[in-house]
C-alpha cells in the first residue's frame, strides 16, 4: 500500500495564498508563522492533480454541465463507501461554494430582520453572512461537559429560541468548527425535530465531514432526511483535498422547493449555474481514488494533535488546556487557567511568539479565552508553532 508523505514542505511563495500573503494585513505584523485560516500546508493528492492536468490537456474550458454520471457517480460512491449512505441523483446538486449555498438558503428562507440561530462558538463566516444579508444573529452558547470533555447543545434554550416568531433559520455545523464536536444521531434527530416543530429551516454545513476520527463516527444529517424535509446539507471537497481556490461545492436535500428556488437564483439572478471544469475533474478522482489518502491524512492529523497535547502537558500545563478533537484539523485551545487577559495573550502571540492563530473572539467565544490553531501541516512546522506558543506564555508569566 502506498504510504503518503504529509511532512513534505511545499513553498506557497508566489501563489498569493491568504494563509501567508494575507497574514500581515490581518495581524498587523511582518514575518508571522501562520496557523489561522482553514486550508492545508499539505499537497492535494497526486491522483487529483493528475486528473486536473488531464483535463487541462484538453485545452478547452468552456461552460460546463455537472448534471451527468461523472458528477453523480463519484459523489454516490464516496457517500456509500465512507458513510454507508445511499444517495439519489435527484437529491445532489452542484453549487458555487458552501458559503454561497448557506447565504442563498438564508435569502430564500428568511426575510430581512429575521433571526438566524448559531451555536457559539461559531465559525466566523456565519455571523458575517447573517450581518451581510441584514438578518439578526441569535446565539445559543454550547455548554461544556467537563467529565466527557465534550460540548453539547442547551436543548431547552434552543427549543425556546426556535419557538420565537422572528426566528426562521438554524445554521448547524457538523463536524463543528471551531470546537471539533461530532454530533450524535440522537442529537441530530432532536435538533431536526425541534426545528421542524417550530417551522425553522435547517441548514447543515458538513464541509469538515471527511475529518471525523474514526470516520465511522460521522453521522450526516443526510441519513435522517425524508421526502420534502425542510433541511439542506451543504458540503464540498475544499477542506478534504485542499481545493478551496477551485470553486465548487454541492448540496444534498429532499426539499424540491428549495432546489428549484436555488436553481432559479443560480440561473437567472447570479448566473453561476455552470460548473468549474477543473473542480469536476478533481471531484471524480478524489471521490473514486483517494479514500486511503484521506485515511492516512487523518492519522497524520491525529499524530499532530497528540504532539500538541503531549507538548502542552509537558511544558504549558500551567497555562493551557487542550482536548484532542474528534474531527477537523483545527485545535481549540483554552488559556483560561493561565488567568491572563485575552487581549494581552493575543498581542503576545503576535509580538513575542511571532505566530498567527485565530483569537476565540472571532468565533463569538463567550469567555474569549481560546485560540484556534490549524494543524494540517508537516510535523516540523507544528513543532515550530509549539515553540512559539511556549515562548509567548513563558514571557507572559514573567
Ligand atoms: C464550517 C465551514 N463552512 C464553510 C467554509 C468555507 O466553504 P467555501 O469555501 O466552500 O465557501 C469553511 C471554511 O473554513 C468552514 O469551516
Amino acid at each position: 500500500m502506498t504510504q503518503f508523505d504529509f511532512n513534505k514542505t511545499t513553498s506557497r511563495e508566489g501563489t498569493y495564498s491568504v494563509q501567508y500573503d494575507g497574514t500581515e494585513a490581518l495581524f498587523g505584523a511582518k514575518g508571522l508563522e501562520p496557523f489561522w485560516i482553514a486550508d492545508m500546508d499539505i499537497e492535494t493528492p497526486e491522483a487529483v492533480r493528475d486528473a486536473i492536468k488531464n483535463r487541462l490537456d484538453n485545452g478547452i474550458f468552456g461552460y460546463t454541465m455537472w448534471q451527468n454520471e461523472r458528477f453523480y457517480e463519484p459523489v454516490k460512491h464516496w457517500w456509500k463507501t465512507r458513510f454507508n449512505i445511499s444517495l439519489n441523483d435527484e437529491d445532489i446538486h452542484y453549487a458555487a461554494s458552501v458559503l454561497y449555498t448557506v447565504g442563498e438558503v438564508m435569502r430564500q428562507k428568511t426575510n430581512e430582520g429575521d433571526g438566524v440561530i448559531l451555536t457559539t462558538p461559531s465559525y466566523n463566516s456565519f455571523p458575517n453572512l447573517i450581518k451581510g444579508n441584514d438578518r439578526k444573529r441569535v446565539e445559543t452558547p454550547l455548554l461544556y461537559n467537563e467529565e466527557k470533555k465534550e460540548y453539547y447543545l442547551n436543548t431547552e434554550e434552543f427549543r425556546s429560541l426556535c419557538s420565537r416568531e422572528d426566528v426562521t433559520l438554524y445554521i448547524h455545523c457538523n463536524p463543528h468548527n471551531p470546537t471539533g464536536k461530532v454530533w450524535s444521531k440522537e442529537e441530530l434527530l432532536e435538533i431536526k425535530n425541534i426545528c421542524q416543530e417550530n417551522g425553522v429551516y435547517l441548514i447543515s454545513d458538513e464541509i469538515h465531514m471527511d475529518f471525523v476520527r474514526p470516520k465511522e463516527d460521522f453521522v450526516s444529517m443526510v441519513s435522517l432526511l425524508e421526502d420534502d424535509d425542510p433541511v439542506l446539507v451543504t458540503t464540498g471537497l475544499g477542506k478534504s483535498f485542499n481545493l478551496a481556490s477551485i470553486p465548487h461545492s454541492y448540496y444534498i436535500t429532499k426539499d424540491k422547493k428549495i432546489t428549484a428556488d436555488i436553481n432559479t437564483a443560480m440561473g437567472s439572478r447570479y448566473n453561476v449555474n455552470t460548473a468549474s471544469s477543473l473542480a469536476l475533474a478533481a471531484l471524480e478522482a478524489a471521490y473514486t481514488e483517494c479514500g486511503e489518502w484521506v485515511d492516512q491524512l487523518n492519522e497524520h492529523i491525529e499524530g499532530n494533535f497528540k504532539l500538541i497535547s503531549d507538548y502542552i502537558d509537558e511544558h504549558l500545563a500551567d497555562y493551557l488546556s487542550f482536548d484532542i478533537p474528534k474531527s477537523t484539523y483545527l485545535g481549540w485551545i483554552s488559556f483560561e487557567k493561565s488567568g491572563l487577559d485575552a487581549q494581552e495573550v493575543h498581542k503576545a502571540l503576535v509580538e513575542v511568539g511571532g505566530i498567527a492563530v485565530s483569537p476565540g473572539k472571532l468565533y463569538l467565544d463567550d469567555e474569549n479565552n481560546h485560540f484556534r490553531i490549524n494543524v494540517a501541516s508537516g510535523r516540523t512546522r507544528i513543532e515550530d508553532g509549539l515553540e512559539r506558543i511556549r515562548k509567548t506564555f513563558e514571557h507572559l508569566s514573567k
